[in-house]
């Protein structure tokens, strides 16, 4: 019995050595010496490294979860360059659009409506606000108007889904970004679709991001006055963005 304990609990002697780090004896376990802090900073070592790595896997998912376009991985706030008042207004609006989002003080959150031509960077500080948003842990889905309608128009052909139910996982996210509205199949039935996650967001309370390539009187037309007045119901910020395309080069 007591042989068996002793295997089990061995005994911990004084080595003869120091620890040349921390200049404490060390102590002789199974006949190799060890340093009592040196052993439990590589313990601690190891402890921060695996909750590093946790955290990480844990935002990298977190980030994966909102589909941001594959193109638009890069971009920010930083990375959006200013080379006249109109970007500049842009991206001061989106700026403030994302730290207001944050603001735990500000409890209704606003609605954010980009319109413009092609290649103005709409798509890009709608990344960047989904960044900043995402970086404090808030839900938030990028989605194209078009495949938003088809996966609620095709849910009922799925066993376990139907269009309600893919009208409320639109609703839930926390901050729902619906890019190229109206670049699409403009079937009235489509276009409802869309409209009914916006009328379940607002009753939800839920804020969301709009980016067309229309006008903002064809917006006004498209979404009707219901919708409309819902959308500017908890503040609304609108941003124009119409000045060169980025992709032609030519701004
Ligand atoms: N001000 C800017 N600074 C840095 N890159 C920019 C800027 N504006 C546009 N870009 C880049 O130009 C490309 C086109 O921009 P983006 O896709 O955001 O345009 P868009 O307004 O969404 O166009 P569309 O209406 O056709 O969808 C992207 O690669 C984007 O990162
Ligand atoms: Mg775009
Ligand atoms: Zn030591």
């Amino acid at each position: 019995m007591n042989a068996m304990t002793n295997f089990l609990k061995p005994e911990i002697q004084n080595s003869n050595r120091f620890c040349e780090i921390h200049k404490e004896r060390m102590i002789l376990v199974a006949g190799r010496d060890f340093c009592k802090t040196c052993a439990i900073k590589a313990v601690e070592k190891a402890q921060s490294e695996h909750m590093v790595s946790v955290n990480t896997s844990v935002r990298e998912k977190h980030f994966a979860g909102a589909l941001l376009p594959v193109r638009h991985a890069e971009s920010g706030f930083k990375n959006y360059n200013v080379t006249h008042e109109g970007q500049r207004d842009a991206k001061a609006a989106c700026h403030a659009y994302a730290k207001d989002f944050n603001n735990p003080e500000i409890k209704q959150k606003r609605n954010l409506i980009m319109y413009g031509r092609t290649g103005t960077g709409k798509t890009h500080l709608a990344c960047a606000v989904a960044r900043n948003v995402l970086d404090q842990r808030s839900y938030v889905r990028y989605v194209t108007s078009e495949d938003m309608a088809n996966e609620i128009a095709n849910a009922w052909t799925k066993a376990d889904d139907s269009e309600a139910s893919a009208v409320w996982r639109f609703t839930d996210y926390d901050l729902l970004i619906i890019d190229e509205y109206g670049l699409h199949d403009q079937h009235e039935s489509r276009l409802q679709l869309v409209h009914k996650v916006l009328y379940s967001r607002y009753d939800a309370k839920k804020p969301t991001v709009l980016s067309s390539n229309w006008t903002k009187e064809q917006l006004k037309d498209n979404l009707g006055d219901r919708l409309w007045s819902r959308f500017q119901h908890d503040g609304l910020t609108i941003v124009e963005c119409n000045w060169a395309d980025a992709r032609a080069g030519e701004g």
